[in-house]
């Protein structure tokens, strides 16, 4: 028997390894000499982040580009969710922290003359994407954040799996965790930053690994802790269409250099330029007509595509495909999570002593649809914040971004908050750390395995791109289903990951149907328009 390492106290403790988590762990030991602890349930890189295709959003090109072009690109994609402070914040904020990350030695795309090239993507009016290694960002993100971890003094403790927050006196002190030999530890801060990615597994179709098990958002609702826009999962329109899980991800750069997007008799039918949201309602809405589970993205007409897009061109190869003569099957799949932990512009949430950056964290710069390559920037910009204001000594949450719907009441150009309760059924982490069975328990894992096969399936039948109030209603009657499992298999990884996946799931069915209307990333065929009554930020709670 393997005994648990010894107590951990540090000033900041960052849960999840992406591209905010690490971004964050860099400044808090290097700018502000925190003692720092990462937290990560799989190896360090092994995140979303490096995932990543497209690239990073921001303003470079300033005789075409500004500050502005890219706000209004951004608001637009948004839905009318956005909360405009956040999304300035975001794109004034982005170029900066694209060039510590050059500092930090990562290596863009250049133009021949030197610059940045810049590629365009859906919903962006002119090219702004940094990207790496052609669509090989998300590696050369992560490559470059793990390298400066590592040269800092923060204590990186891999195959930590965050099980609960710990929350002490009304504040957050810090996490359980469970390693794989079955220890549990209890891992005290004074300050957390959940930076713990998605929820991409809650569906069959996603473009997201493995550990994309909605963590974060899970743990935070069994705390108590406002949560908001969960019913905006945006559906990336061109992930290939083979049997895998996760769908390999065919960038929103392709179509930025011309691909075009063909139903099964080969006719156009959507202006492939539009934001995400757009155009997968739109392909859904085909295949659904045709009767068919893919449309075709057509690359044959893109110079140069080996060169220019060599880690697709590759990956195509892998399954039999010939970028420049085959049209390449497609479909949407789950790829973002709009919202999460509600924050304010520097990433509290409102339990003082927690803080939330990235895919998990719901400041308010996304809306009820992310722009494309918006996120790593995100990721970037919020990390750093969080730190800064913790180090500045920040306590609990201000009114602003996102946190306006919690704390109002808000100006009349905010975005107001409406409450919902919901019920949670699954196990909580400290029952499953206290219960002392042994986390390799091979049946409980594979009973776990197979419900979260049967949610997802049914998670993508009736919360997908389009849903409506019967199918919202056959799918929580699922979602309970896996929730008693879940129950039982708790103490195993996969038990645990089924649990918190339930808890997020609970959260994304009560708001999609309370939002009796269109907007962004959720689509009601029952209600097909927006509603104006209905812009606001639906704000989720757990009752026990
Ligand atoms: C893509 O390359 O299409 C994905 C970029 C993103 O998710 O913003």
């Amino acid at each position: 028997m393997t005994s648990a390492p010894p107590p951990v106290e540090v000033d900041l403790l960052v849960v999840g390894s992406g591209v905010a988590g690490l971004t964050a762990a860099v400044r808090a030991a290097d700018a502000h000499g925190l003692r720092v602890g990462v937290v990560t349930k799989s190896a360090i890189d092994a995140a979303t982040t490096r995932w990543a295709q497209g690239g990073i959003a921001a303003v470079f090109d300033t005789s075409a580009d500004s500050t502005e072009l890219h706000i209004a690109d951004t608001l637009a994609a948004g839905g009318g969710l956005c909360d405009a402070d956040a999304v300035r914040v975001l794109v004034e904020q982005g170029p900066d922290a694209v060039r510590h990350l050059i500092e930090l030695g990562a290596v863009f795309d250049r133009a021949p003359d030197g610059r940045l090239d810049l590629a365009r993507e859906g919903g962006h009016g002119l090219a702004r994407v940094v990207h790496a290694g052609g669509v090989a960002t998300g590696v050369e993100v992560e490559r470059t954040l793990v390298g400066a971890v590592h040269a800092t003094a923060a204590h990186v403790d891999e195959g930590a799996f965050a099980l609960d927050l710990v929350v002490e006196g009304g504040r957050c002190a810090g996490v359980v965790v469970a390693r794989p030999d079955g220890t549990t530890q209890v891992v005290r801060a004074a300050h957390t930053l959940l930076a713990s990615g998605g929820a991409g597994q809650l569906f069959a179709l996603t473009t997201n690994p493995a550990e994309a098990t909605a963590d974060g958002v899970a743990m935070a609702l069994r705390a108590g802790v406002a949560v908001a826009d969960v019913e905006f999962v945006q559906f990336h329109p061109t992930a290939l269409a083979i049997d895998r899980h996760p769908r390999p991800l065919l960038s929103e750069a392709l179509r930025g250099d011309g691909a075009l997007i063909r139903d099964i008799h080969g006719e156009r039918f959507v202006d492939e330029m539009l934001p995400r949201d757009l155009v997968s309602r739109a392909i859904t809405a085909r295949m659904l007509e045709q009767g068919v589970d893919h449309c075709f993205l057509d690359v044959t007409g893109i110079d140069h595509f080996v060169e220019r897009f060599p880690t697709i061109a590759s990956r195509l190869g892998e399954v039999g495909l010939d970028p420049t003569t085959d049209l390449l099957p497609i479909a949407p799949a789950a790829h973002y999570l709009c919202g999460g932990v509600v924050t304010d512009l520097d990433g509290a949430t409102d339990l003082p002593g927690l803080w939330a950056a990235g895919e998990v964290a719901c400041s308010g710069v996304h809306g009820a649809n992310r722009l494309a390559s918006n996120s790593l920037l995100e990721g970037l910009v919020f990390g750093a914040r969080a730190v800064d204001a913790v180090a500045a000594g920040a306590d609990g949450p201000q009114a602003t971004g996102a946190m306006r719907a919690v704390l109002g009441p808000p100006s009349a150009d905010d975005i107001a908050g409406r409450p919902l309760a919901v019920t949670l059924r699954a196990a909580s982490g400290a029952h499953r750390a206290a219960d002392g069975r042994p986390p390799t328990d091979e049946a409980a894992a594979k009973q776990a395995a197979e419900a979260l096969d049967r949610l997802q399936r049914a998670m993508t039948a009736g919360a997908g791109v389009l849903r409506d109030a019967a199918s919202l209603a056959t799918t929580a009657e699922a979602v309970e289903a896996a929730a008693t499992v879940a129950g039982a298999t708790a103490h195993t990884r996969a038990g645990a990951e089924l649990a918190n996946l339930c808890t997020t799931a609970s959260a994304l069915l009560a708001a999609a149907a309370a939002r009796v209307e269109s907007r962004g990333a959720h689509t009601r065929l029952d209600h097909p328009e927006p509603d104006p009554e209905l812009a606001v930020r639906f704000v989720v709670r757990a009752t026990a």
